[in-house]
């Protein structure tokens, strides 16, 4: 039930809004709908300041001249997505992450790509962050000094928008960032806080002395131990400790302060009508901090997402949220919403549990640890997805529980250790090149560095000239890139992950990365080698053909749509990782093996289709596959895949 407050507030509004009716009754409706909600999650987070009232209001402005400012186009492409089930679920969306400036050199350039991104298949496109970012303290353009400007290494605004209308009528979708949990020190807030502004030293957490920084130290764990240990920064200018969790260049914003809020859902805006589809949120799991918590995940940033998802829902229905927390497997299903917020807080999370434990299985040739974390993964609610990833431009961190390792039979700090033995190179018998990174002699800590070619063992067979080892390689690089692409939710490609690109290591030579070896699996794309794609005798062109394989195969089944339709199977084997996805009138069932050694399937498995026996299309051979007994076995070679499906 709408307030009556909140009535007047919307009939005051609406009188002023200009354009069609039909746009203006969804506005209406799904006011109605979020309104209340809206202002009890903001009361919840800010009801007792006193200067409260003045702000809601100003939010509820904001909303509003987001809306009028929302080109037609736009609402148009919102109300087509709102008449799908879930469009963002759907089998036809595969992305690819990419470095606007490594990929292909400015924006205008990306869009002479974009030929290359279709023939791909690919038709989501996250551009990884190009607003203005100083140079040599950028992470990677994480620490934003001003959130409207595009940083001239990348072109300027109106390029962007060239580049969205073009890729909007070639049906693909965009994905930016933002950096909603800190600035770069050298944006204005910061500076003015510097200069003594008291208003903008609010907008962050700033401290006389050492007394709280070093009891909130305590409890705070530390993301970058190695290049930026401690979470708090001394500045000289305004003697005064600012909390930086990240680098010591990159100050956490303070959202207890609702000004930020109204500051950073302008900037929220901004992107929504630029024709962001999907807004990744860098770093929710660090929005709010409380003395005396580890100041991640805490019930206040929930809050803050919830209120911020219905504050851009109701503008801008069709731009969907991803909540980029890299967080446990139970602490991963808090951002998609709990009790009435269920399914109505991020629409997304990155699947780093599977991620992580596709790592694991591959360098043991055991699912086990895998299975267990499933049980918890599978518990995502209808209505919202994955990002499944084999490799993005982040570490990898072993972040799933020490029980789940526990019941697959394992010491959980020596399987640890091997794991991170493994990727490194300190295991002899490993054919991965990483490193390890943020690596914490404080609590034993670290996670792991590489492309995905590299990690799969592609550049030690490449120096080894060894043809073998080569081909297991890429069997086992589109081993996990099966697994992302078919288990439930949109599969993001890191670019550069198509064409087997390597570890680079020249980031070395660049003292604004040489401290951060996350550089080492961020290729520049180099368009010669690039070229190579065409010709499926070379390495470049078979990991290409099998990328667009993959996608194909998924945008051709409806049952590879992320809704709610996986179901984990628990085979005899360890190795073998397996599941179904259905839709009405399909079943596929999917089977990965994890180990260098051939394992069997029972024909059983297939019991669940009806009485046998079964001819099914083996999809990524194309080939159909009989199955004649449920007594029989049938062979799945080392790092061999089945993706089979009963509709043929
Ligand atoms: C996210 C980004 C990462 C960055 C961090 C700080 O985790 O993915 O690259 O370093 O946020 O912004």
């Amino acid at each position: 039930m709408l307030r009556p407050r909140l009535l007047s507030e919307l009939d005051l509004r609406l009188k002023n809004l200009k354009g069609s009716e039909d746009f203006k009754n969804g506005l209406k409706e799904r006011f109605i709908a979020n309104s209340s909600d809206i202002e009890d999650l903001y009361n919840d987070l800010y009801g007792h300041l006193p200067n409260s009232k003045k702000l809601f209001s100003q939010l509820l402005d904001q909303l509003f001249s987001a809306y009028s400012e929302r080109s037609v186009e736009l609402k148009t492409r919102d109300k087509d997505k709102l008449k799908e089930d879930y469009w963002f679920c759907s089998e036809q969306l595969t992305g690819m992450s990419l470095y606007v400036d490594r990929f292909a050199g400015k924006l205008p350039d990306v869009e002479k790509k974009l030929n290359y991104i279709e023939e791909l298949g690919v038709n989501f496109l996250h551009l990884m962050p190009l607003f203005e970012s100083p140079k040599d303290a950028s992470d990677g353009g994480y620490a934003v000094s001003d959130f409207k400007r595009v940083d001239e290494r990348f072109g300027n605004l109106k390029d962007l928008q060239h580049l969205g209308t073009q890729m909007r009528s070639k049906g693909m979708y965009l994905m930016l960032d933002i950096i909603l949990n800190h600035t770069s020190d050298r944006h204005e807030w910061a500076q003015k806080a510097k200069a003594g502004e008291k208003k903008y030293q609010d907008f962050y957490y700033c401290y006389p002395d050492r007394s709280i920084p070093d009891l909130m130290e305590y409890h705070m764990p530390e993301v970058f131990p190695e290049s930026a240990p401690g979470n708090f920064t001394y500045i000289h200018e305004m003697n005064q400790w600012v909390m930086s969790v990240f680098h010591s260049y990159q100050w956490d914003l303070n959202f207890k302060n609702p000004e930020v809020l109204v500051a950073m859902m302008d900037n929220i805006y901004f992107y929504a009508n630029l024709g962001v589809d999907i807004l990744r949120i860098d770093a929710p799991a660090f929005i709010w901090k409380e003395q005396g918590t580890s100041c991640q995940g805490l019930p206040n940033a929930h809050k803050l997402l919830q209120l911020i998802k219905l504050l851009v829902e109701v503008p801008a229905p069709g731009m969907a949220i991803l909540g980029e927390a890299i967080v446990g497997p139970h602490q991963i299903l808090e951002y998609f919403g709990k009790g009435r917020f269920t399914a109505h807080q991020c629409d997304f999370a990155y699947n780093a549990t599977q991620m992580a434990t596709q790592w694991d299985a591959l360098a043991t040739g055991d699912t086990r640890v895998m299975r267990e974390a499933m049980k918890v993964v599978d518990l995502k609610p209808l209505g919202t997805s994955w990002i499944n990833y084999s490799r993005c431009h982040d570490d990898i961190g072993l972040g799933y529980d020490d029980y789940m390792i526990s019941n697959a039979g394992k010491d959980p700090n020596l399987h640890r250790k091997y794991l991170k033995d493994y990727y490194s190179g300190a295991f002899s018998g490993s054919p991965s090149k990483g490193a390890l990174f943020g690596a914490n002699p404080k609590n034993n800590d670290a996670r792991i560095s590489g492309s995905l070619a590299s990690l799969c063992g592609l550049e030690a067979a490449l120096e080894s000239n060894d043809p073998q080892a080569i081909q297991t390689s890429i069997n086992k690089l589109t081993l996990m890139q099966a697994q992302s692409f078919f288990s439930g939710g949109i599969p993001l490609i890191f670019y550069g992950d198509e064409l087997g690109s390597l570890n680079d290591y020249s980031y070395l030579n660049d003292a604004s990365k040489s401290y951060d070896n996350r550089w080492m699996h961020r290729p520049i794309i180099d368009w010669d080698k690039a070229s190579k794609r065409t010709n499926i005798d070379t390495i470049e062109g078979s990991v290409f053909e099998r990328h667009q394989r993959l996608i194909r195969i998924r945008k051709e089944n409806k049952a590879f749509a992320d809704l709610k339709n996986t179901h984990w199977l628990t085979l005899n084997s360890p190795a073998i990782c397996s599941f179904i996805r259905t839709s009405e009138d399909q079943s596929v069932f999917c089977f990965l093996n994890y180990s260098n050694e051939t394992q069997q399937i029972p024909e059983s498995v297939f019991n669940s289709l009806g009485k046998g026996p079964h001819q099914l299309k083996e999809l990524w051979s194309n080939q159909l596959m009989e199955f004649k007994s449920p007594l029989n076995y049938f062979d799945i070679k080392p790092y061999q895949f089945y993706i089979l499906s009963n509709k043929i």
